[in-house]
Protein backbone atom coordinates (compact mmCIF):
# COMPACT_ATOMS: atom_id res chain seq x y z
CA UNK A 1 0.00 0.00 0.00
CA UNK A 2 1.33 3.36 -1.22
CA UNK A 3 -0.10 6.74 0.87
CA UNK A 4 0.80 9.99 -0.43
CA UNK A 5 -0.18 13.15 1.77
CA UNK A 6 -0.56 16.78 0.69
CA UNK A 7 1.58 17.69 3.69
CA UNK A 8 3.23 16.27 6.93
CA UNK A 9 1.21 16.41 10.05
CA UNK A 10 2.22 17.23 13.43
CA UNK A 11 2.23 14.79 16.40
CA UNK A 12 4.20 11.26 17.41
CA UNK A 13 1.15 9.75 15.42
CA UNK A 14 2.54 10.68 12.18
CA UNK A 15 5.52 8.10 12.50
CA UNK A 16 3.46 5.06 12.66
CA UNK A 17 2.20 5.94 9.13
CA UNK A 18 4.53 3.15 7.43
CA UNK A 19 6.34 5.00 4.35
CA UNK A 20 4.28 8.07 3.76
CA UNK A 21 5.33 9.85 0.20
CA UNK A 22 4.88 13.53 1.10
CA UNK A 23 3.80 15.46 -2.37
CA UNK A 24 5.49 18.53 -3.49
CA UNK A 25 2.27 19.98 -5.09
CA UNK A 26 -1.42 19.06 -5.22
CA UNK A 27 -2.95 18.08 -7.56
CA UNK A 28 0.10 16.61 -8.54
CA UNK A 29 1.48 17.42 -11.79
CA UNK A 30 1.53 14.19 -13.80
CA UNK A 31 -1.15 11.19 -12.61
CA UNK A 32 0.37 8.69 -9.26
CA UNK A 33 -1.18 5.43 -10.34
CA UNK A 34 0.17 3.78 -7.67
CA UNK A 35 -1.50 6.18 -4.73
CA UNK A 36 -3.73 4.02 -2.48
CA UNK A 37 -4.74 5.92 0.46
CA UNK A 38 -4.14 10.27 0.34
CA UNK A 39 -4.13 11.87 3.57
CA UNK A 40 -5.19 15.55 2.28
CA UNK A 41 -5.10 19.28 4.61
CA UNK A 42 -7.27 21.61 2.85
CA UNK A 43 -6.84 19.79 -0.36
CA UNK A 44 -9.35 19.66 -3.53
CA UNK A 45 -10.09 16.53 -3.64
CA UNK A 46 -12.96 16.22 -6.65
CA UNK A 47 -13.24 14.35 -10.29
CA UNK A 48 -10.27 15.87 -11.78
CA UNK A 49 -8.29 14.98 -8.68
CA UNK A 50 -9.45 11.36 -8.42
CA UNK A 51 -8.82 10.78 -12.07
CA UNK A 52 -4.66 11.89 -11.47
CA UNK A 53 -4.69 8.64 -8.49
CA UNK A 54 -6.82 6.05 -10.44
CA UNK A 55 -5.60 3.45 -7.73
CA UNK A 56 -7.05 5.32 -4.68
CA UNK A 57 -9.05 3.76 -2.53
CA UNK A 58 -8.90 6.21 0.92
CA UNK A 59 -8.97 9.62 1.35
CA UNK A 60 -8.15 10.57 5.06
CA UNK A 61 -9.52 14.38 5.67
CA UNK A 62 -7.37 15.71 8.14
CA UNK A 63 -10.07 18.44 10.05
CA UNK A 64 -14.08 17.29 10.74
CA UNK A 65 -15.52 19.53 7.86
CA UNK A 66 -14.85 17.40 4.62
CA UNK A 67 -16.57 19.87 2.33
CA UNK A 68 -13.39 20.08 -0.26
CA UNK A 69 -14.15 16.38 -0.42
CA UNK A 70 -15.92 15.24 -3.87
CA UNK A 71 -17.72 12.30 -1.51
CA UNK A 72 -20.39 11.49 -4.21
CA UNK A 73 -17.28 11.29 -6.94
CA UNK A 74 -15.21 9.03 -4.37
CA UNK A 75 -18.56 6.69 -4.07
CA UNK A 76 -18.60 6.35 -7.84
CA UNK A 77 -15.10 5.08 -7.94
CA UNK A 78 -14.83 2.76 -5.17
CA UNK A 79 -13.32 5.33 -2.65
CA UNK A 80 -13.74 5.54 0.98
CA UNK A 81 -13.60 9.19 2.74
CA UNK A 82 -12.82 9.67 6.51
CA UNK A 83 -12.54 12.95 9.09
CA UNK A 84 -11.24 13.52 12.38
CA UNK A 85 -14.40 14.15 14.44
CA UNK A 86 -14.76 14.66 18.57
CA UNK A 87 -11.31 15.58 19.14
CA UNK A 88 -11.41 19.89 17.98
CA UNK A 89 -14.72 20.44 19.20
CA UNK A 90 -13.01 22.54 22.37
CA UNK A 91 -10.57 24.52 20.23
CA UNK A 92 -12.93 25.45 18.08
CA UNK A 93 -15.47 26.23 20.96
CA UNK A 94 -12.51 28.32 22.34
CA UNK A 95 -11.91 30.49 19.07
CA UNK A 96 -15.28 31.16 19.15
CA UNK A 97 -15.68 32.77 22.53
CA UNK A 98 -12.80 34.51 21.84
CA UNK A 99 -13.78 35.82 18.37
CA UNK A 100 -16.90 36.89 20.68
CA UNK A 101 -15.44 38.43 23.12
CA UNK A 102 -12.96 40.43 20.72
CA UNK A 103 -16.22 41.70 18.61
CA UNK A 104 -18.00 42.58 22.02
CA UNK A 105 -14.90 44.37 23.84
CA UNK A 106 -12.77 45.34 20.47
CA UNK A 107 -9.89 43.75 21.70
CA UNK A 108 -8.32 44.23 18.52
CA UNK A 109 -9.12 47.84 17.89
CA UNK A 110 -7.75 48.69 21.55
CA UNK A 111 -4.27 46.49 21.03
CA UNK A 112 -4.29 48.98 18.25
CA UNK A 113 -4.82 51.75 20.07
CA UNK A 114 -2.07 51.57 22.78
CA UNK A 115 0.53 50.42 20.09
CA UNK A 116 -0.35 53.40 18.13
CA UNK A 117 -0.03 55.62 20.77
CA UNK A 118 -3.64 57.26 20.86
CA UNK A 119 -3.90 55.95 24.69
CA UNK A 120 -3.15 59.71 26.46
CA UNK A 121 -5.91 60.05 28.75
CA UNK A 122 -6.44 57.60 31.87
CA UNK A 123 -9.49 55.77 30.36
CA UNK A 124 -9.47 54.90 27.01
CA UNK A 125 -11.93 56.78 23.98
CA UNK A 126 -15.57 55.91 23.34
CA UNK A 127 -15.14 54.30 20.40
CA UNK A 128 -13.62 51.41 22.65
CA UNK A 129 -16.39 51.42 25.35
CA UNK A 130 -17.78 47.81 24.67
CA UNK A 131 -20.75 45.62 25.32
CA UNK A 132 -21.64 42.50 27.78
CA UNK A 133 -21.76 39.02 27.35
CA UNK A 134 -23.75 38.75 30.57
CA UNK A 135 -27.25 39.11 29.96
CA UNK A 136 -26.37 39.10 25.89
CA UNK A 137 -28.38 36.70 23.77
CA UNK A 138 -25.90 34.56 21.72
CA UNK A 139 -27.95 32.65 19.10
CA UNK A 140 -26.44 29.14 17.92
CA UNK A 141 -26.53 27.93 14.10
CA UNK A 142 -25.99 24.35 14.65
CA UNK A 143 -26.33 22.92 18.02
CA UNK A 144 -24.20 19.35 17.67
CA UNK A 145 -20.84 18.97 19.23
CA UNK A 146 -19.33 22.26 18.60
CA UNK A 147 -21.97 24.41 18.99
CA UNK A 148 -22.85 22.66 22.37
CA UNK A 149 -18.98 23.09 23.43
CA UNK A 150 -19.92 27.49 22.70
CA UNK A 151 -23.24 26.57 24.48
CA UNK A 152 -21.14 25.24 27.46
CA UNK A 153 -18.83 28.15 27.41
CA UNK A 154 -21.33 31.17 26.71
CA UNK A 155 -23.40 30.34 29.60
CA UNK A 156 -20.41 30.44 31.80
CA UNK A 157 -20.16 34.21 30.59
CA UNK A 158 -23.91 34.26 31.95
CA UNK A 159 -25.25 34.76 28.20
CA UNK A 160 -28.73 33.62 27.34
CA UNK A 161 -28.01 30.78 24.71
CA UNK A 162 -30.77 30.12 21.45
CA UNK A 163 -30.25 27.45 19.47
CA UNK A 164 -31.41 26.88 15.55
CA UNK A 165 -31.27 23.15 14.24
CA UNK A 166 -33.32 20.95 12.17
CA UNK A 167 -34.81 19.12 14.77
CA UNK A 168 -35.39 21.83 17.13
CA UNK A 169 -34.59 25.24 18.41
CA UNK A 170 -35.67 28.78 17.16
CA UNK A 171 -37.03 29.33 13.57
CA UNK A 172 -33.78 30.13 11.61
CA UNK A 173 -35.04 33.93 10.75
CA UNK A 174 -36.12 34.39 14.67
CA UNK A 175 -33.43 33.72 15.90
CA UNK A 176 -31.12 35.74 13.51
CA UNK A 177 -33.58 39.06 14.40
CA UNK A 178 -33.48 38.13 18.40
CA UNK A 179 -29.95 37.77 18.87
CA UNK A 180 -26.95 39.83 19.96
CA UNK A 181 -24.13 37.61 18.25
CA UNK A 182 -25.01 34.63 16.37
CA UNK A 183 -22.45 32.04 15.56
CA UNK A 184 -22.61 29.12 13.03
CA UNK A 185 -21.72 25.79 14.19
CA UNK A 186 -22.82 23.87 10.58
CA UNK A 187 -21.10 22.01 8.05
CA UNK A 188 -20.89 23.10 4.15
CA UNK A 189 -23.61 21.19 2.49
CA UNK A 190 -25.49 22.08 -0.31
CA UNK A 191 -28.37 22.59 2.37
CA UNK A 192 -26.45 24.80 4.14
CA UNK A 193 -24.42 26.80 1.30
CA UNK A 194 -25.91 30.39 1.37
CA UNK A 195 -27.86 29.99 4.18
CA UNK A 196 -27.08 33.22 5.77
CA UNK A 197 -28.10 34.98 2.71
CA UNK A 198 -28.09 38.73 2.13
CA UNK A 199 -31.65 38.74 3.18
CA UNK A 200 -31.50 36.67 6.31
CA UNK A 201 -28.39 39.28 6.75
CA UNK A 202 -30.18 41.84 7.00
CA UNK A 203 -32.43 40.41 9.95
CA UNK A 204 -29.66 40.52 12.40
CA UNK A 205 -30.13 43.28 15.25
CA UNK A 206 -28.23 46.88 14.72
CA UNK A 207 -25.05 46.37 16.56
CA UNK A 208 -24.85 42.43 16.66
CA UNK A 209 -21.93 40.37 15.76
CA UNK A 210 -21.73 37.32 13.55
CA UNK A 211 -18.93 35.04 14.38
CA UNK A 212 -18.01 32.40 11.96
CA UNK A 213 -16.01 29.02 12.79
CA UNK A 214 -17.43 26.83 10.50
CA UNK A 215 -16.97 27.46 6.54
CA UNK A 216 -16.70 30.73 4.54
CA UNK A 217 -19.49 29.58 2.03
CA UNK A 218 -22.54 29.04 5.13
CA UNK A 219 -22.82 32.85 4.65
CA UNK A 220 -23.44 35.16 1.12
CA UNK A 221 -19.95 36.53 1.66
CA UNK A 222 -20.68 39.74 -0.97
CA UNK A 223 -23.24 40.27 1.03
CA UNK A 224 -21.88 40.36 4.38
CA UNK A 225 -19.42 42.64 3.32
CA UNK A 226 -21.43 45.17 2.27
CA UNK A 227 -23.52 44.74 5.07
CA UNK A 228 -20.03 45.14 7.39
CA UNK A 229 -19.15 48.04 5.37
CA UNK A 230 -22.27 49.91 6.52
CA UNK A 231 -21.36 49.96 10.03
CA UNK A 232 -24.65 48.29 10.94
CA UNK A 233 -23.08 44.89 12.17
CA UNK A 234 -19.90 43.37 13.55
CA UNK A 235 -18.36 39.99 12.47
CA UNK A 236 -15.56 37.67 13.72
CA UNK A 237 -14.33 35.81 10.70
CA UNK A 238 -12.06 32.52 10.79
CA UNK A 239 -13.22 31.18 7.54
CA UNK A 240 -13.74 32.77 3.85
CA UNK A 241 -15.17 31.37 0.93
CA UNK A 242 -11.67 31.22 -1.08
CA UNK A 243 -9.35 30.44 1.72
CA UNK A 244 -6.55 31.97 1.61
CA UNK A 245 -8.51 34.97 -0.08
CA UNK A 246 -9.77 37.39 1.91
CA UNK A 247 -12.21 39.66 0.92
CA UNK A 248 -10.51 43.16 0.22
CA UNK A 249 -12.85 45.53 1.87
CA UNK A 250 -12.98 43.72 4.59
CA UNK A 251 -9.04 44.84 5.25
CA UNK A 252 -9.80 48.27 6.28
CA UNK A 253 -12.55 48.01 8.54
CA UNK A 254 -12.43 48.15 12.31
CA UNK A 255 -15.69 46.61 12.63
CA UNK A 256 -14.97 42.80 11.32
CA UNK A 257 -11.81 40.69 13.56
CA UNK A 258 -9.91 38.28 11.18
CA UNK A 259 -8.32 35.01 11.36
CA UNK A 260 -6.48 32.28 9.52
CA UNK A 261 -9.08 29.42 9.61
CA UNK A 262 -7.19 29.03 12.92
CA UNK A 263 -10.24 27.61 14.96
CA UNK A 264 -8.53 24.02 15.33
CA UNK A 265 -5.08 25.64 15.65
CA UNK A 266 -3.64 24.21 18.99
CA UNK A 267 -0.97 22.34 19.61
CA UNK A 268 -2.46 19.51 21.21
CA UNK A 269 -5.99 19.37 18.71
CA UNK A 270 -3.98 19.27 16.14
CA UNK A 271 -1.90 16.42 17.26
CA UNK A 272 -5.03 14.06 18.44
CA UNK A 273 -6.53 14.79 14.63
CA UNK A 274 -3.23 13.27 13.25
CA UNK A 275 -3.89 10.63 16.03
CA UNK A 276 -7.89 10.17 14.75
CA UNK A 277 -6.37 10.37 10.97
CA UNK A 278 -3.74 7.50 11.86
CA UNK A 279 -6.20 5.25 14.10
CA UNK A 280 -8.33 5.83 10.45
CA UNK A 281 -5.70 4.66 8.38
CA UNK A 282 -4.23 1.66 10.45
CA UNK A 283 -7.39 0.12 10.29
CA UNK A 284 -8.16 0.59 6.58
CA UNK A 285 -4.94 -0.86 5.92
CA UNK A 286 -5.56 -3.94 8.43
CA UNK A 287 -9.00 -4.05 6.33
CA UNK A 288 -10.84 -3.22 8.93
CA UNK A 289 -13.80 -0.59 8.56
CA UNK A 290 -12.07 3.08 10.03
CA UNK A 291 -13.96 4.42 13.15
CA UNK A 292 -14.54 7.55 11.32
CA UNK A 293 -16.16 6.40 7.70
CA UNK A 294 -17.91 9.02 6.15
CA UNK A 295 -18.70 8.05 2.53
C1 LIG B 1 -12.20 21.32 10.51
O1 LIG B 1 -11.68 20.37 11.08
O2 LIG B 1 -13.05 21.17 9.64
C2 LIG B 1 -11.81 22.68 10.93
O3 LIG B 1 -12.29 23.65 10.06
C3 LIG B 1 -10.34 22.80 11.07
O4 LIG B 1 -10.04 24.02 11.70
Amino acid sequence: MTIAATQVLPGPAWDELPGVEVLDAWPPPEPLPGVDVLVATVADVGAAELDLLPGLRLVANYGVGYDPVDVAACRERGVAVTNTPGVLDAAVADLTLALILACRRHVVAADGFVREGRWRSGWAQPELLGRDLAGATLGLVGLGRIGSAVARRAEAFDMRVVHHRRSDGLPLDELLSSSDVVSLHVPLTDETRGLISRERLALLRDGAALVNTARGAVVDEDALVDELASGRIAAGLDVFVDEPRVPERLLGLPNVVLTPHLASATVETREAMTRVLVENVLAFLRGEPPPNRVA
